[in-house]
């Protein structure tokens, strides 16, 4: 292959390079054909099955997304948990704006943050026990990634085996990808290869693992499993847990990315049992849903043990943006959003209102809803297979159209709910027939009783023409 020609001597040339303005005013087609060329073109076909791929998204406030064409969609999606203040909370955007209008600097790596000490000491006032210590990063897996590293080296190398859940989610970089339970997401990469899988919740499994194996040293679960489709560990597991890590010197890292922060009700889902893990992780909300912000929060003790000399000091000081000015701020603004406006009181009283009116329909529609669980406002709804009650003929068409689409509900919930109703729901990575239902923290009883109402609406047309719907208003026009 020849190189191509460089000229050394000529000035460089600006090729064409959009604009923000340009870029504000795309218009959906020329998206779709730059995110075809340059992002993601598998991704688009998936957008396209859904009919999301129509929507240009021109404004967010509040629970709502607006759009080019000024549809206002109820957004019980929330990014995964992350638009937990609702979009361009008022307070946070107006601290955000007087940072930016003092002139405030955003990289500081040469001096200590006042803005990074303030709010690691704010996650140290909230947190219970000795979690004291905290690392910033940017995302959930670079601060997952951060809490399994302190742990092992806390632990040192003949203790530093981990053992995590069957179904897990704690993303995608390499170390955490192993522990990760996804065959997709694994794919054929070269994974770390000391680690152990359980059942997620069974603490006999558990308890074997630790009495047979003394080289394992941490233990990795996400406190509420989102990924695999709001899934809960039975009444007394992570009691049981907490006491078999303490016998055998086992390190816990509760993983709260998607579950921390307010969402069920307590800052953190593992306080309603009331114990405290040795490791914890937030990410996603505590930007105050305009900053990628990400947290490990470590007991004093095992910091101290990993990092806590000069000499091993600098093997875990922060990413060149963990710790970013306006971020950080985004973030103390948020928690003190979070306190003062009740929003964990929100979640818990619009969580259960939501629960029980979903149980309701669930009792209305047996043959199409198998299961409401959750905590708060991380909610699952799942759907019976519907694999062998669909009709020969559109279970046909349907197949043509994607495989994934065969058995579940979801897909057809899911883009109905756009099309019909503007309103925004989850899917979820491993079960295909749950539907995540995770709002800011912020809605109404009155959003909530707009969704519960379009939800039944839907559910009502019945499985054939739901598919059938599906069919003529969102695949037919996704040519
Ligand atoms: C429980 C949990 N851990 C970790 C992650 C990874 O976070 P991120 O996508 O910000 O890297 C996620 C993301 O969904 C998550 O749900």
């Amino acid at each position: 292959m020849s190189m191509p020609a460089f000229k050394t001597d000529a000035a460089p040339v600006r090729p064409k390079l959009y604009s923000v303005e340009e870029a504000k005013q795309l218009d959906a087609t020329t998206v779709r054909e730059l995110f075809t060329a340059h992002v993601n073109p598998g991704q688009v076909h998936f957008l396209k099955l859904l009919g999301f791929d129509k929507i240009i998204v021109d404004r967010a406030q509040g629970m709502h997304y607006i759009t080019r064409d000024g549809r206002k969609i109820l957004d019980f999606f929330g990014g995964f948990c992350s638009v937990a203040f609702g979009h361009n909370h008022p307070r946070i955007v107006a601290a955000r704006q007087k940072f930016q209008d003092e002139n405030r600097h955003e990289i500081c790596m040469a001096f200590m943050s006042q803005y990074a000490s303030a709010l690691a000491a704010n996650l140290a006032a909230i947190a219970p026990g000795d979690l004291d210590m905290v690392f910033f990063g940017s995302t959930g897996s670079e601060v997952m990634e951060a809490a399994l590293k302190v742990a092992e080296q806390a632990q040192g190398p003949g203790k530093s085996k981990i053992l995590h859940a069957a179904n897990s989610f704690h993303g995608k970089t390499k170390g955490v990808l192993s522990v990760t339970d996804s065959t997709l997401y694994q794919s054929q990469f070269k994974l770390v290869e000391n680690r152990v899988k359980v059942p997620f919740g069974d603490i006999e499994a558990v308890r074997q693992a630790l009495e047979s194996d003394p080289a394992i040293g941490i233990v990795v679960m996400e406190t509420i499993q989102g990924g695999g489709g709001i899934v809960e560990a039975p009444e007394g597991f992570w009691r049981e847990l907490r006491a078999l890590c303490d016998k055998h010197g086992v390190l816990w890292v509760a993983d709260e990315v998607q579950c921390g922060l307010g969402r069920t009700g307590q800052f953190f889902a593992f306080e309603r049992d009331g114990v405290v893990p040795d490791v914890t992780a937030l990410a996603k909300a505590l930007g105050g849903s305009k900053a990628a912000m990400g947290a490990m929060i470590a007991r004093r003790e095992i910091y101290m043990k990993a990092y806590g000399k000069p000499k091993t000091a600098l093997i875990h000081a922060q990413a060149t943006f963990g710790g970013m000015g306006e971020a950080c701020i985004s973030a103390i603004e948020a928690l003190n959003v979070l306190y003062e406006e009740d929003l964990m009181g929100n979640a818990q009283r619009q969580g259960d209102y939501l629960i029980e009116k979903l149980n309701g329909l669930r009792a209305k529609h047996p043959s199409l809803l198998k299961e409401i669980r959750g905590r708060g406002l991380m909610i699952g709804i799942e759907f019976n297979d519907i694999s062998e009650t669909m009709p020969f003929g559109l279970k046909h068409m349907v197949a043509l159209l994607d495989d994934k689409l065969k058995g579940s509900l979801c897909g057809f919930i899911g883009a109905l709910l756009l099309k019909d109703y503007d309103m925004l729901v989850a899917f979820t990575e491993y079960n295909r027939n749950v539907i995540r239902l995770e709002p800011p923290l912020i809605v109404t009883r009155e959003q909530c009783d707009e969704f519960i109402a379009a939800l039944d609406d839907l559910l009502s047309r019945g499985i054939t023409k739901i598919v059938t719907d599906y069919l003529r208003k969102v695949a037919v026009a996704k040519g």
